[in-house]
């Protein structure tokens, strides 16, 4: 007799994590289970959900491209919904991004921008600048080559010896700063080490690559803006190419359109996916300048980039991405943005002096909490106890270890965010208690 084919679910180690919920329903904040309950979404489903769950706007898009063009490749062709995206995010994109090459995900967006900039320099006449920079704390994605520019971490330990070798350099984590600084009398000091290396290696480097203010899985971490304007300004007096990886700040996350805003920086590449179709449907974009896609048009074929996903530039998700950003031009978004900014920043500062609490940092709609912890990280046992703590008060959040972070779709009402916020104060009393090891 045939076993049954079972879902192998992500993160989720089945000896210890309980069964999945069973979610029948989406609509706008609220997640509808099997078993008749309802549950806030408190991360946006991994931080997709822009708008709500299943907005009208984006879902009717869906079902009416859906009629017409399912899918076609898009090496040789090309079709409207794909198009109609290109003019819409040109009206958002900084100036000077010229070209964009879709792909399925934040992972291949990442994937698609390194080979990008190593192939750029090798189509330059300068194949010794193939090596990457990048971030203490950092996260880009779990396919290899981004997994390689990710920090070393529970996540990557198992592939060690396959991830490609990057140079590592600090991350404004002020919180714990990593030259010993406070922030009030630093001159961003961290950044000297990016500095350092940059002049000396600058030959032999393609790029740096960043999370812009927010590193998120790494830990919610927010740098302050100063970091991002004087990576940019070092990447771009030594001829290293800067990519913004924009796949959880872009859209709205951090209060602007793109993370890069705040700073002014235009990057030579940024990566894009998570709330490019409003949290829909899966896709992944990377754009760049036209300096970076001149250098890959010649008659010389070997020049090509050749690199393509089946599904780039699904017809179904761009018209979803028409969608989200039509909502960004009818509807209050970054109105909305700004009221939840506010409820954090008001909400976090009651927090900051509880003693479970080790620092408290927020950006736009996403706030975070980091707890004192005796065994701090992704592996924190207080992880599983925050998780099913919140669930049995009707909220989805998924806590990075011993840090627990806010990041709702923009349609959150304020009567939900604080009731978050007091559950949030329950779990805070108890925290002492369980992360305490089991004797
Ligand atoms: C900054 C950043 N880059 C890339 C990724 C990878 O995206 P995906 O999970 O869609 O592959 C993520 C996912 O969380 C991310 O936060």
């Amino acid at each position: 007799m045939n076993r049954p084919l079972r879902i192998w679910h992500p993160f989720t180690q089945d000896a210890l994590d309980p069964p999945p919920v069973r979610v029948v329903r989406a609509e706008g904040v609220y997640l509808y289970t099997e078993d008749g309950r309802r549950l806030i979404d408190a991360i946006s489903s991994w931080w997709v959900n822009l708008h709500g769950h299943c907005h009208p706007a984006i879902i009717s898009a869906i079902a009416n491209q859906a009629e017409r063009i399912d899918h076609v490749l898009l090496a040789g062709f090309s079709h409207e919904p794909v198009e109609e995206l290109c003019r819409r995010l040109r009206a958002v994109l900084p100036e000077g991004l010229t070209h964009i090459f879709f792909s399925d995900n934040g992972s291949t967006a990442v994937e698609v921008a390194l080979k990008m900039a190593v192939q750029y320099w090798r189509n330059r006449g300068r194949p010794k600048k193939s090596s990457i920079i990048a971030l203490e704390h950092a996260y880009h994605g779990d396919t290899v080559g981004a997994l390689s520019v990710g920090a070393d971490s529970v996540f990557s330990e198992p592939f060690s010896s396959f991830r490609f070798r990057v140079h590592r350099v600090h991350s404004a984590y002020c919180h714990r700063c990593p030259v010993g600084k406070a922030r009030s009398s630093c001159h961003i000091d961290c950044a000297d080490a990016l500095a350092n290396l940059l002049a000396d290696k600058h030959e032999e480097i393609a790029a740096v690559i960043v999370e812009p203010l927010l590193q998120g899985a790494g830990g919610m971490i927010v740098h302050p803006v100063e970091f991002l304007e004087r990576v940019r300004k070092l990447a771009g007096a030594h001829d290293v190419l800067f990519i913004a990886d924009e796949v959880l700040t872009g859209f709205g996350r951090t209060g602007r359109m793109f993370a890069c805003e705040h700073a002014k920086v235009i990057p030579d590449i940024v990566c894009l996916s998570k709330g490019l179709t409003g949290g829909a449907l899966p896709m992944g974009a990377t754009v760049c300048t036209e300096e970076i896609h001149e250098a890959f048009v010649s008659r010389d074929r070997s020049r090509t980039f050749f690199h393509g996903h089946s599904y780039t530039g699904n017809p179904l998700a761009a018209a979803a991405g028409v969608a989200s950003l039509g909502i960004f031009s009818r509807e209050p978004v970054f109105d909305r943005i700004e009221g939840i900014a506010r409820i954090h920043r008001e909400r976090l500062a009651r927090l900051a002096d509880h003693p479970a609490v080790g620092e408290v940092r927020s950006i736009g709609a996403v706030a975070a909490i980091e707890l004192r912890a005796s065994d701090a990280g992704y592996l924190s046992r207080l992880k599983p106890k925050l998780y099913e703590f919140f669930l049995d008060a009707g909220i989805l959040l998924r806590p990075l270890g011993n840090i627990l972070y806010i990041l709702p779709p923009y349609v959150i009402s304020s009567e939900n965010l604080h009731s978050i916020y007091d559950r949030i104060c329950d779990a805070l009393d108890l925290c002492d208690m369980w992360s305490r090891p089991l004797l």
